[in-house]
């Protein structure tokens, strides 16, 4: 099976966790998979709160109502991917842009499901470049205080958030404390927040993988 077979295989996986209601759908290739399917049991749910614009657009394409986090209050599930995941789910995330409203709407969520292929899993985080929500004017300031933390900040040049910010891709860190580092970085001034997602991991993480779909809890 290729990756991408494996992505679908996850994203399926994750349709025994919906039971009505709103659903809190993230961003990416994974995800479009999960919305995808979710097209096939849309009667059975209200609506989806998305994460991004690009999957609010494929959501209404299937017909599925997408519904402001205001006014639905608390979600009881999220379904997301992501870049990396350690054995305690904790999460890097962003490597396609949305991690601001993907943070928003997974702390909004009772339980949040992880959606990946098995390569995403990784002993140590950090080997996928953090991505980093930074405002623009602060963007060279961060940039400084992050290399002073040892890492190596990319401004990923040309692209803007769907909030109107812009993303530093730093290499470099060894997560061996993502919570400690989310905490640092996201008190940095301009930084909106980071791809680290440990305060609030995954509660659930299925990985598509050869012989099946496996499940950590
Ligand atoms: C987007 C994300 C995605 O969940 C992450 O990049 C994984 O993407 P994919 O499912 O395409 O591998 O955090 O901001």
């Amino acid at each position: 099976m290729d990756q991408d077979a494996l992505k679908k295989q996850a994203a399926e996986a994750a349709l025994q966790y919906v039971d009505g209601g709103v659903i809190g759908v993230g961003t990416g290739s994974t995800v479009n998979h999960f919305i995808d399917l979710l097209a096939g049991i849309k009667g059975r749910i209200e609506g989806a709160v998305s994460s991004s614009e690009a999957s609010s657009e494929r959501l209404r394409q299937h017909g599925i109502p997408v519904l402001d986090l205001n006014a639905v209050g608390d979600l009881a599930l999220y379904v997301d991917g992501a870049d990396e995941s350690n054995k305690d789910l904790a999460l890097v995330k962003g490597g396609g842009g949305a991690l601001t409203r993907e943070k928003i709407v997974a702390a909004a969520s009772e339980r949040f499901v992880c959606i990946a292929d098995a390569s995403k899993l990784v002993d140590v985080l950090g080997a996928f470049p953090l991505p980093v929500e930074v405002i623009p004017m602060a963007r060279s300031l961060v940039a400084r205080q992050i290399v002073k933390l040892g890492g190596t900040p990319a401004w990923r040049e040309g692209y803007v958030t769907d909030n109107g910010n812009v993303i530093l891709d730093v290499q470099g860190l060894q997560i061996l404390e993502p919570k400690a580092l989310e905490q640092q970085l996201n008190n940095l001034p301009g930084v909106v927040t980071c791809g680290i997602f440990a305060l609030r991991g995954a509660d659930v993480l299925i990985l598509g993988a050869e012989g099946g779909p496996t499940m950590l809890k």
